[in-house]
């Protein structure tokens, strides 16, 4: 199948890899050069095989896999048993045997009152605005009734990133040039294809469905009103000629990942907000910020020719509302989305959190573009189980921090105050507000440790260990390698582990000002990829590249979905578990692959482990692939139907926990 295929490069992500050349960060700091010290204390367990199959043949690598591979089916030191599958590139996907795949929710099912079935030659801003939109990234799961533990009845809100024009219209063509092409109903169905749904889903006799008369059900997009909060709310940047007071914005964009709160509130990220802009940042008093920031003249989209706000010659503040951190209450159909400003802007991809031994909530995040920085949120006061009003505004105060990682295997978390350090009117920031509307620029003059593309940051709830998901850096030179981003030329990424004074414990401290970190594993293709590192025992399917978004099971064992392995490494994008402690750890194991052009997205677990919800992201995008032609016509696989972006359901046949 994979011969009769295209090249797998996806051309968005081309467009898009490209066009961050702007943004990306010039900084220096620290170019260690001395190099590639392996921190293999406590490490015997994770031999990288680069390292030590540099040397061997061809025949010996082969010979080694397949033993391997033989030893990772028997399960091996790994806790996990299910059958491991085989890499592949193809039309459809693919699951461990044992397992059955249901798709719950695909682009364009009607799930508001009044919205029409799914037609792609019938398409018009108000059906859109009514069904589930595109590209869907983040997942979570808000049980039914409200307060209860259930799994198998519960709210799922699910993020939608961003769009692929020339798969969702017919006559446009492939990839960037398609984008350009758009009409102004379009655009508008564009816009409203972005932002988040809320479905209600039940599971009834082993089969989920989606309940689409639902009085939660809910659709927020690119249009919809949001509150602006936190120190920077109101001020003279935040305001447009359509807001004179700097508080309510139109519409969130770029939902990659997101994250939740102990209060029952959902968190979605604003990741690429740079990409929708368009007109000559030169012509604005706002140049080097939107340098800094990657909003060029070259707009990803079409938008701009339709609607002015994209437009930064028209409306130069617009971009200040985007970058941000949206919370609201998913059990609350009617409430207004809040962006939470005191939590930073950048390219935020997720936002997970612990709750602290005070009972403060710190909140991890990653701010995705080759060498920017890792931050953390920690909540002023502790957040109240008993006074949901309490709760209300926890988010609009607190200490943003930026990482940064040293040599010898700790963590300094640089706190980003307004007046502390370099962050004085001298540089610029004359109140907290300027710091987190340049939150980049204040951590670069921290000297944060400029990473290799920084995801998921998530903590393991199991462990009180957090990791950190760096998908790649194709850009770093060797004069910018340090422990941290060992690689120079990084094209598959790498996975850190900090670990918190007390993990493991009660007294873990997720807000201390300094931790210790490990690399857990460096991806790429074993013998092959230099420097690649995993459990010796990784098998020939085993190994992942571009490590993106993750998730933890109740074992603590850790799900990790890629996203880019198509062109960094000739395979699908999947989903692959490993132990993350005791003889299995970082022994990586493929559980799922997505059909061609797909990234996989949300990994989310119901409570009991017994269902896995994966967001399946963009399918078909690659080189050349149409409305008319597209590479993959999945799920539907039906005439005249382009792949639908969908969230599919995981369950083991005949019941029990996912990976057991
Ligand atoms: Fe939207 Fe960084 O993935
Ligand atoms: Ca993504
Ligand atoms: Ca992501
Ligand atoms: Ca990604």
């Amino acid at each position: 199948m994979p011969d009769t295929l295209p090249p797998a490069v996806p051309a968005d992500h081309v467009a898009i890899d490209a066009s961050e050349d702007i943004g990306v960060n010039t900084s220096t700091e620290p170019s260690i050069g001395t190099l590639i010290e392996r921190r293999l204390s406590r490490r015997a367990a994770i031999l990288g095989l680069a390292g030590t199959a540099a040397a061997a043949t061809l025949t010996d690598q082969l010979l080694a896999c397949a033993a391997n591979l033989a030893a990772a089916q028997a399960a091996g030191p790994s806790t996990l048993s299910f059958r491991e599958i085989a890499h592949q590139l193809g039309e459809r996907d693919a699951v461990a045997a044992g397992y059955e795949m249901q798709v719950l929710l695909r682009w364009g099912d009607p799930i508001l009152d009044g919205a029409p079935e799914f037609d792609p030659k019938a398409l018009t801003p108000d059906s859109q605005r009514r069904q589930f939109g595109y590209n869907c990234d983040y997942l979570d799961f808000f049980p039914l009734p409200k307060g209860s533990n259930s799994s198998d009845h519960g709210l799922l809100v699910v993020n939608h990133e961003y769009t692929n024009t020339g798969l969702m219209f017919a006559g446009l063509g492939a990839g960037r040039a398609a984008r350009d092409k758009v009409t102004r109903e379009q655009a508008a169905i564009e816009i409203a294809a972005h932002g988040a749904s809320v479905v209600e889903i039940r599971r009834e006799n082993g089969r989920w469905r989606a309940v689409k008369e639902s009085r939660f059900n809910r659709r927020i997009d690119g249009e919809t009103r949001i509150r602006i909060s936190g120190p920077a709310a109101g001020h003279a940047k935040m305001k447009t000629s359509y807001d004179s007071t700097g508080t309510m914005v139109h519409g969130t964009l770029n939902n990659c990942a997101g994250g939740n709160t102990p209060w029952g509130t959902v968190l979605i990220a604003e990741e690429n907000f740079n990409g929708y802009f368009g007109g000559d940042p030169e012509k604005t008093p706002h140049a080097a910020s939107f340098k800094r920031y990657g909003i060029t003249k070259a707009s990803w989209y079409g938008w701009v020719n339709h609607f002015d706000r994209f437009n930064v010659e028209k409306e130069p503040n617009e971009p200040y509302r985007f970058g941000w951190i949206v919370e609201f209450d998913p059990y609350d159909p009617a409430s207004v989305p809040v962006k939470r400003t005191a939590l930073g802007r950048f390219k935020h991809e997720g936002c997970h959190h612990a709750v602290n031994r005070d009972g403060r909530v710190v909140i991890y995040m990653g701010d995705d573009e080759r060498f920017d920085y890792v931050y953390r949120f920690v909540t002023a006061r502790p957040w109240n189980p008993n006074d949901p009003a309490a709760n209300r505004d926890l988010l609009d105060e607190g200490v943003l921090s930026v990482a940064q990682f040293r040599d010898d295997g700790t963590v300094a978390w640089l706190p980003l105050i307004h007046g502390h350090g370099p962050l004085t009117a001298e540089n610029g920031f004359t109140s907290q507000a300027d710091v987190l509307l340049e939150t980049r620029r204040a951590a670069d003059l921290l000297k944060a440790t400029p990473m290799d593309r920084p995801e998921d940051v998530e903590p393991n709830p199991v462990t009180g260990r957090v990791y950190v998901i760096l998908t790649n850096n194709s850009r770093r030179r060797e004069d910018q390698v340090n422990r941290a981003n060992p690689r120079a030329a990084n094209a598959h990424g790498h996975v850190i582990e900090i670990i918190p004074p007390g993990a493991g414990t009660e007294a873990v401290d997720h807000a201390a000002d300094t931790m210790r970190w490990e690399m857990f594993l460096v991806a790429g293709k074993p013998g092959i990829d230099p420097g690649s590192r995993y459990h010796r025992a990784t098998s020939e399917h085993g190994w992942l590249s571009c490590p993106d978004n993750c998730a933890f099971d109740k074992k603590g064992r850790i799900w990790i979905a890629t996203d880019g392995a198509n062109s960094a490494a000739g395979v699908a994008d999947g989903l692959y578990a490993a132990d993350t402690g005791g003889p299995g750890r970082a022994l990586t194991r493929l559980f799922y692959q997505a059909p061609i052009g797909a990234e996989v997205c949300g990994p989310l677990f119901t409570p009991d482990n017994t269902t896995l919800f994966l967001a399946i992201q963009h399918p078909g995008e690659t080189a050349d692939s149409t409305f008319e032609t597209p590479s993959t016509r999945w799920p539907d696989f039906a005439a005249d139907t382009p792949p639908r972006p969908s969230v599919i359901a995981i369950m083991k046949t005949g019941g029990g926990e996912i990976g057991s």
